[in-house]
């Protein structure tokens, strides 16, 4: 696995670009940056290429991918009957972190939208990611760049501690932007339904287009989600996560009952919260709310088994990028705690 490092626009970097756009224009896998997290890609034409990234992650072959591409016209090439509102969106978000559901066109490979009529496609705004999305000139698809289950990528250390050996580079940009993925949003509906909170908020969308509705299979267990990955428990820590609902006492009386079990906590809260309490060890994930999506993953990830027993994270507010972060800790967590 190679590895470039990009930390400006030298000729140095514009090397390590051509030479990663050559490699995927070949049919090998590349990890590069976007403004959510690390994408793991292929050229989405190519279904040998786009199996090497379902063999590297040992992701389930019904879960399908997104495709990224660098401009508007790339991006409809892909697709076909696009509603007025989608273009809307792609006029105020793309680029950026929102990915449109919508009827493929054939362009990209079967395997790429795991045979169903629809695909996802993303005008990523990463300078990375837009600089070799432009020097390969060919659709993209890109999941995250980690191993199926785990937490996304958002620097190139976890995509190295992940998928080193299994792929053919990961070019590093440093740290991503947002923290957790892409806004997925359902553009074959009438009114646009989000598959997948991210980037993009539903007040966001709302601002623009008015109405958009949340799938119910996202709050709902007895309902199956739209998006098949959504079905999966996904981000998963190495060590068992308590989400608590309730206040800095609640956190700090859950710690304490863990701790009276001879467990070792590990703590996983804002910077606020985290003056308020006291465990094992403490990770700050910042003091608001996009500071606490941007180090998320990197907070799942740091808590190992042989340091800690059991993660205690708060619950934050929904509103925003908080609907995002608590939609990703509701599925990293094993056990929900409701305190009145
Ligand atoms: O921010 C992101 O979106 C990142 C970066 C790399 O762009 N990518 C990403 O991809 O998160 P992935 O594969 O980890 O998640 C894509 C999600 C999955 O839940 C998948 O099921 C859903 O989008 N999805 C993809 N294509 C779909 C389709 N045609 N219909 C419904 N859901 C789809
Ligand atoms: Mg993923």
């Amino acid at each position: 696995t190679k590895r470039w490092k990009i930390t400006n626009e030298t000729s140095e970097a514009q090397a390590a670009i051509s030479e990663a756009a050559s490699l995927l224009k070949k049919g090998e896998t590349i990890a590069f940056p976007t403004e959510t997290v690390y994408g793991l890609g292929a050229d989405a034409t190519n279904p040998e290429a786009v199996n090497k990234i379902f063999a590297a992650k040992g992701r389930p072959q019904d879960n399908p991918l997104i495709a990224h591409v660098a401009t508007k016209e790339q991006l409809l090439r892909l697709v076909y009957n696009v509603p007025d509102y989608a273009a809307q969106l792609m006029d105020a978000f793309s680029p950026g972190p929102l990915t449109y559901v919508l009827k493929t066109s054939g362009v990209c490979a079967d395997n790429v939208t795991a045979g169903q009529e629809t695909i996802g496609v993303r005008m990523p705004s990463h300078p990375v990611a837009q600089a070799l999305l432009k020097a390969c000139d060919i659709p993209i698809a890109a999941p995250s760049a980690n191993l199926s289950g785990k937490p996304s990528p958002t620097t190139a250390v976890h995509v190295w501690e992940d998928l080193q050996g299994k792929i053919a580079g990961v070019v590093d940009g440093g740290p991503t932007g947002f923290g957790v993925e892409s806004t997925v949003l359902d553009c074959t509906q009438e009114i646009p339904v989000i598959l997948r909170p991210g980037g993009v908020t539903k007040e966001q969308l709302t601002q623009i287009i008015g109405m958009v509705v949340t799938d119910p299979g996202l709050a709902n267990s007895s309902e199956k989600p739209k998006a098949p990955g959504m079905k999966y428990r996904h981000y998963a820590p190495e060590v068992p996560l308590l989400l608590v609902y309730g206040t800095p006492k609640d956190v700090q009386a859950t710690i304490d009952k863990a701790q009276a079990e001879g467990k070792k906590v590990g703590a996983l809260v804002s910077d606020q919260t985290a003056a308020e309490i006291t465990a094992f060890e403490t990770i700050r994930l910042g003091k608001n709310l996009p500071e606490v999506a941007a180090h998320l993953y990197d907070g799942l990830r740091k808590f190992k088994t042989r340091e800690v027993d059991v993660i205690v994270s708060e619950a934050f507010p929904e509103d925003g990028i908080g609907q995002a972060v608590m939609n990703r800790l509701r599925k990293a967590a094993s056990k929900h705690i409701h305190m009145s």
